[in-house]
C-alpha cells in the first residue's frame, strides 16, 4: 500500500490541468477548462477539468476522477503505476518500504533493460539479413511498419547473444527467457533464425517476444515463457501502437495472431491488438473497455477459431454493461484477417467489421445451432446450455432481452426460462443493478443532496450535524466518513480529486464514484451550491428534530419522561420553532 499521506502530497504537487493537457488539448472556459471528451466520441466539448477541484468530469459519459484517475483511465495503467508515473513527473519518490509492487518494479528494472538490449540487437540483425528482410517484404510489410512494431530477426547460431551481453552467464538472461540452460548446464539462445515480434507492456517496455520461423518448421511461433515481466493472460500484442487509434475510432479489434495485427496496420487498420494465442480473458476485455465501449473479436473460420469465438463470448458476458458492445466477426472463407486484407483490401475488411455479429445474436444463434430446437429434448438441451450463460450476463437489460430470445426458441415463456435458470431474484424487483456512472439513484434523500454538495467542497462536511444523519444508507455512511477525514486533516486541499483518492479502495469508493459521475454542470456554480447546501441542512435539522420530537412525545404518552428528557423535549421544540422562523424569512 502506498500511504494515503503520499497520495495527498502527490495530488497537492501535480496540477490536473497539466496532466490532462499532455494528452488532450484544453480550452479555457471560465474558471475551468474544456475539451472534447477523450473517453467517448463527441463533436461538442462536454469534458471539463476544474483546477480548483483538481477533478475532471465528462457531462456526456460520466467519466471522472483525479489526476491519478485520469492517468489510469487514459493510459490504461494500474493505480500504482499511475502514481509512479505522476510522481516521476514532479520528482517525488514513491515511498519504497511500504510498497511491494514498487520493490517488484525495481527488481524488474534490470530485466526490462536486458529485454531492451536484446530487442535492439534483433532489430539491427534484421537490417543485416537480406533473407529476413525479403521474408517480411514477401509478406507485404514495409520498412516503416516493421519499425513501428520493432520487428527484428534472431540470426542462426546458438550463442549470438554473447555478442550483446558481456556476461552471457548472467542469471537475468535466463530469468527473462532469452536463453535456455540445458540439462548439461550448457546455455544457448532461445530464439534462433526467427523473425522477432517484441511484445510491449503499456509503457512501451519490451516484456517478451514471439519468434516466427521463416520457412517451414515447428513450432511456427516460439514465444517467451512466462517471466516476472511477462504474464500471458494479461497482455495484448500491439496495444501501445493501437491505443491512439482505438480512442480515435472508439473501437478496438482483437485478432488471433501477431501477423494479423501487423498486416492490418500495414493496410491502414490500426485499432488492432492480438490476444497472444491464449484464450481471451476478462482482463483483456477490461483493459480495452477502459479505452472504448466497442470491442470486436475477429476469428478465423476454422474449428479452433469457432471454439475461440465461443470462449470469447463466454468471457465477455460478465464484463458487459448495457452501454458497452462486444461483436464477433468470423472471417469469411478460410483466410485470416491478414490474408483477407491483403487480397481484398481495407474497405472490404472494414465492411465485414461493420457487419459483425453482436454478442447477443451470436449467443442465440450458436445456442440454436448446438441444440435441436425442433424436438422437446433439443429445447431442453438449449435451456441447459443457456443457463450458465444467462447467469453470467452482468448487463440487466441485455439479460432480459436474451432471456426473451432464448424463451422464444425454447417455446417457453420468459418467466419459465427465468425460473429454470434461477434468474428470478435478479430481475426487476430483486437485487438492483450495479451502479454506473451517469445514473442517479432514484429518490434524493437529504443525505443524498448533502453528499452531492459535499463532493464539491468536502470541508462543508464539518458543518453537518452528524447526529441527525442516518448512517445506515451508503450516502449517510460516506458523509460521516468525509466529515471524519476533514476533521483529521486528511483532505488538505479540499478538491474532489483528492477526496476520491482518499477513499479509493474503501467501502465508500463505489458510492462516491457514483455521485461524482453524476455531477451536473450547474452544480459547479458555487453560489447556488452554497444555497442548496444551507437548504438541505435546514431540511435535515427539520426532519431530524421532528423525528426526535416524535420519539420523545411517544414516550411521554406511553410511560412518561424523566426530568432530563422533558428538558430535552422542550429544547428540541424551541429549536424547531427557531428553524421554522428562519425558513420563513
Ligand atoms: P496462426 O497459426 O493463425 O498464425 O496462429 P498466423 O498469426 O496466421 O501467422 P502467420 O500468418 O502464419 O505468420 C495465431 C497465433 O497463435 C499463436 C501466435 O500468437 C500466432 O500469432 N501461435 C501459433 C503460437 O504461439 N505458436 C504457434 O506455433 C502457432
Ligand atoms: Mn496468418
Amino acid at each position: 500500500m502506498i500511504p494515503d499521506s503520499f497520495i495527498q502530497e502527490l495530488l497537492g504537487r501535480v496540477d490536473i490541468v497539466d496532466v490532462v493537457e499532455r494528452h488532450v488539448p484544453l480550452k479555457k472556459a471560465g474558471a475551468n477548462y474544456s475539451a472534447c471528451c477523450p473517453f467517448h466520441s463527441e463533436k461538442t466539448p462536454s469534458f471539463t477539468v476544474s483546477p480548483s477541484k483538481q477533478f475532471y468530469h465528462c457531462f456526456g459519459c460520466g467519466m471522472h476522477g483525479s489526476a491519478i484517475g485520469f492517468v489510469m483511465q487514459y493510459s490504461g495503467l494500474g493505480f500504482v503505476e499511475a502514481v509512479e508515473e505522476l510522481a516521476g513527473n514532479v520528482g517525488l519518490q514513491v515511498p519504497q518500504h511500504t510498497d511491494a509492487r514498487r520493490q517488484e518494479a525495481a527488481k524488474n528494472a534490470p530485466l526490462t533493460e536486458f529485454m531492451a538490449r536484446a530487442a535492439k540487437y534483433y532489430r539491427e540483425a534484421l537490417k543485416a539479413s537480406p533473407r529476413a528482410v525479403a521474408y517480411l517484404k514477401g509478406r507485404g510489410l514495409s520498412g516503416e511498419i516493421a519499425a513501428r512494431f520493432g520487428l527484428g530477426y534472431a540470426p542462426e547460431g546458438w550463442q549470438n547473444l554473447e555478442q550483446v551481453f558481456s556476461d552471457y552467464q548472467a542469471r537475468e538472461l535466463a530469468e527473462c527467457g532469452l536463453v535456455i540452460d540445458n540439462d548439461q548446464g550448457r546455455r544457448y539462445d532461445r530464439f534462433r533464425d526467427r523473425i522477432m515480434f517484441p511484445i510491449l507492456d503499456q509503457r512501451g517496455n519490451v516484456i517478451g517476444f514471439g519468434g516466427r520461423v521463416l520457412d517451414k518448421g515447428e513450432p511456427k511461433y516460439l514465444n517467451s515463457p512466462e517471466t516476472p515481466l511477462f504474464e500471458k493472460g494479461r497482455e495484448l500484442y500491439g496495444l501501445p501502437q493501437a491505443r491512439k487509434t482505438i480512442r480515435d475510432t472508439d473501437s478496438a479489434i482483437v485478432v488471433e495472431g501477431y501477423m494479423d495485427v501487423v498486416g492490418l496496420a500495414q493496410l491502414g487498420v490500426e485499432n488492432v491488438v492480438a490476444s497472444l494465442g491464449t484464450a481471451t480473458t476478462g482482463m483483456h476485455l477490461q483493459k480495452l473497455f477502459r479505452m472504448t465501449d466497442r470491442v470486436l473479436f475477429c476469428f478465423d473460420r476454422d474449428s479452433a477459431g469457432d471454439k475461440a469465438a465461443w470462449r470469447a463470448m463466454e468471457a465477455s458476458l460478465e464484463h458487459l454493461a448495457d452501454n458497452k458492445s462486444v461483436e464477433i466477426l468470423q472471417m469469411p472463407g478460410d483466410q485470416d484477417p491478414d490474408e483477407y486484407i491483403r487480397e481484398h483490401g481495407k474497405e472490404a475488411f472494414l465492411g465485414h467489421a461493420r457487419n459483425a455479429t453482436r454478442l447477443s445474436e451470436f449467443m442465440v444463434r450458436e445456442l440454436e445451432r448446438r441444440s435441436n430446437p425442433s424436438t422437446a429434448e433439443g429445447r431442453a438441451q438449449l435451456i441447459h446450455e443457456a443457463k450458465p450463460l444467462l447467469q453470467r450476463i452482468a448487463a440487466p437489460i441485455l439479460r432480459i432481452q436474451l432471456t426473451k430470445a432464448v424463451a422464444h426458441i425454447a417455446q417457453l415463456s420468459q418467466a419459465e426460462v427465468e425460473a429454470q435458470c434461477g434468474l428470478r431474484t435478479i430481475l426487476p424487483g430483486g437485487r438492483p443493478a450495479p451502479p454506473r456512472a451517469g445514473r442517479r439513484p432514484q429518490a434524493r434523500s437529504i443525505e443524498h443532496r448533502l453528499l452531492e454538495n459535499v463532493l464539491h467542497r468536502p470541508e462543508r462536511a464539518a458543518r453537518i450535524p452528524l447526529e441527525l444523519i442516518a448512517g445506515v444508507h451508503p450516502e449517510g455512511a460516506a458523509l460521516r466518513a468525509i466529515a471524519d477525514a476533514v476533521d483529521h486533516g486528511a483532505l488538505p486541499s479540499g478538491g474532489i480529486g483528492q477526496l476520491l483518492e482518499h477513499f479509493r479502495g474503501s467501502e465508500h469508493e463505489a458510492t462516491l464514484s457514483l455521485f461524482a459521475g453524476a455531477l451536473t454542470a450547474d452544480e459547479f456554480d458555487e453560489a447556488s451550491m452554497e444555497e442548496e447546501f444551507n437548504d438541505a441542512l435546514e431540511r435535515l435539522r427539520h426532519t431530524g428534530l421532528t423525528k426526535l420530537i416524535s420519539e420523545l412525545s411517544q414516550k411521554e404518552r406511553s410511560g412518561g419522561l424523566s426530568a432530563e428528557e422533558r428538558l430535552r423535549l422542550a429544547a428540541l421544540l424551541a429549536q424547531k420553532t427557531a428553524a421554522a422562523v428562519r425558513r420563513d424569512k
